[in-house]
Parts: structure tokens; sequence; C-alpha cells
């Protein structure tokens, strides 16, 4: 039988490369860039499957090109909102994510921009490494407790849930909103389930780990910015467009919060003007997943995905199933 042909849109770790070239035809993306759409198109004709990126446009333009022998689209990612699921499933073409492997290592940035955020990690690197320390003082680069404070957890799935079992040692209030309680969460941590509101107004700290849909893009606009507290820190390590970034723009500029720890941007990899001008805010380029260990676990799976394809089974992590 004829080995699947497959199309990987960007290098990805070795070791996925490896065991997806034991069962498959592969053609990777050559350059050190994304593919333009013109070179996706053409890319995907002929293919039986394809290993793409978050920040490919899968859509049934793409399935079209791609043609009836195509059986499957396996996201390098948790997040799909950048492939058109119904169109696939109209077209019995297999979608795949890549969940839990990156739960610890996005949870873990979550963290890291929290602390950096409320510590002033970023602004005291910066002054310390342009030889403005002098001499110790008691009021340089104050910031903020984190421990004993209120933690506001918006989405308490995989990510939302792992970020949140990692502040008992600090012993953190936590308070989550969900689409619906996560008991084994509450067991677990404690945490309490609160409306939005509850959450924005009594949360030090609010961490958002929620999947971008219709419902939740602005999900945090200016009226819930106005909600939290003149001392909170937001952050976001999901996807840009769950916050309203010229809201938040404002908001950090009038410094209605402290302040915003963003992995994850509105109109990525743009930043809305006058954000990358403030200094009570901590940017990084969507890094969550970013460790070695948990990209080449990504990309595992995802080749373990299409392997299940093409042996006919339905895929561990198919979402249209
Ligand atoms: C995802 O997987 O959805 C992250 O945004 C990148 O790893």
């Amino acid at each position: 039988m004829n080995r699947p042909k497959v199309l990987v849109t960007r290098q990805i770790p070795e070791a996925a490369l490896k065991l997806l070239r034991q069962h498959c035809e592969v053609v990777v993306n050559p350059y050190d860039r994304g593919m333009t759409r013109e070179e996706l198109l053409e890319g995907v004709r002929g293919k039986d499957g394809v290993l793409c990126l978050l920040t490919d446009i899968i859509d049934d333009e793409v399935y079209e090109a791609a043609g009836e022998q195509c059986k499957i689209f396996a996201n390098y990612a948790v997040g799909y909102n950048n492939i058109d699921v119904q169109a696939a499933t109209k077209r019995r073409i297999i979608i795949t994510n890549t969940p839990g492997v990156l739960d610890d290592a996005t949870a873990d940035l979550a963290w890291a921009l929290l602390f950096a955020v409320s510590r002033r990690i970023v602004e005291a690197d910066r002054y310390t490494r342009e030889g403005r320390f002098q001499i110790w003082g008691p009021m340089l680069y104050l910031g903020r407790d984190i421990t004993g404070k209120t933690l506001g957890i918006i989405g308490a799935g995989r990510i939302g849930s792992n970020f949140g079992r990692k502040a008992r040692g600090f012993d953190m209030k936590i308070l989550y909103t969900n689409t619906k309680p996560n008991k084994k969460f509450e067991e677990e941590t404690g945490a309490m389930y609160v409306d939005k509101e509850t959450l924005l107004r009594e949360s030090d700290f609010i961490s958002i780990h929620l999947p971008l849909l219709s419902s939740t893009r602005h999900y945090i606009g200016e009226k819930e910015l106005d909600m939290m507290k003149r001392t909170a820190v937001l952050i976001n390590t999901s996807r840009g467009p769950v916050i309203d970034e010229k809201a938040l723009v404002r908001a950090l500029k009038e410094k209605k919060i402290w302040g915003a720890g963003l992995d994850v941007f509105e109109n990525e990899p743009k930043l809305e003007p006058g954000l990358a001008e403030l200094d009570n805010v901590v940017v990084v380029p969507h890094i969550g997943s970013a460790t070695i260990e948990t990209r080449t676990n990504m990309g595992l799976i995802a080749v373990k995905n299409m392997i299940q394809a093409f042996s006919g089974e339905i895929p561990d992590h198919c979402v249209n199933p």
C-alpha cells in the first residue's frame, strides 16, 4: 500500500518528524516562517493529511485545494479556532488537537507572568542592566504581595485548574467561573464557583483560560476592567481576542488596574498601539507551551493522531468524531 502523503506546515521537533517519516511521505515547509496562503493552498494539494499550526487558517478553500483523498488536519495546538471544523465534518475530514500535554507549561507561564507583573521583574531587570542600580532603596520597584491574596480563574478546564492547583503553595483563596462547576477542582483546592462579576470585583489576580468562541470574544472589555480592583493583575495565556485590547490599553494607561501579563494578542502578532510603551504590562510572543519537552510531546500527539486516522481508527484527540 502507498504510504500516505503528508504536509507539515512548519518545522516541528525532530522526534515527531522522525515518527511521522516512519509511516508517511513527509513534506515540511522549508522556510523558517509560516507558509503564505498561496504556499499553503499549493502545499496541501494531493496530500492525505496535513499537520498544521494555529497560525494556519484552515477553511473550505484549503479542504477543496487538498482534494477528496485528504483524511485529516492535525492541529499542533490544543486550541483549534483557526480551523473551520464544520466544513471539515461536511467533507468527512478529521480534525484533531493536542490536549493535556501542554497544561503544565501553559499554567507555568501564566504564573511566570503573574510574578513578573506583580514584582515588576521586567522593569527592574531593565533598570539593573542599564547600570542605573546605584544603591538599595526602600522604595525601589515596589510590587505587590501574592501570598494570601485572592486568585480569580476564568475557565477552570484542564489548563485553568492546573494553574489553580499550583496556587496551593501561596495560601490563596481561589474563585473561579466556568460554564459549569468543576467539583474535582473545588475538592482539590477549595476553590469557590462564583459569577463573573464577583470574580472581577473580588480578585487580586485574574487569569484567563478560555477557548476562543463567539461567546468568549471580548469577554473582558471596558465594563469588566472597570469592575476590577485598582490593584488587580490580569493574565492572559489563552487567546488574544478574549480581551478587548483597546480597552485594556486605556485601563493600563489610566492605572485602572495594576498591570497585565499577556502571552497572546487580539491581532497577533501585532500589538495594539500604545501597549508596548507601557511599563505596567509584560508581553511575550505566545510561548505558553514553548518548552522543549512540551513541544516535542505536542508533535508526538499530533503525529499519533495522524497515524491513527490513516489506519482507519478514530484518533484519540479527534474534535469532530
Ligand atoms: C495551543 O496549543 O492552543 C497554544 O496556544 C499553543 O501551544
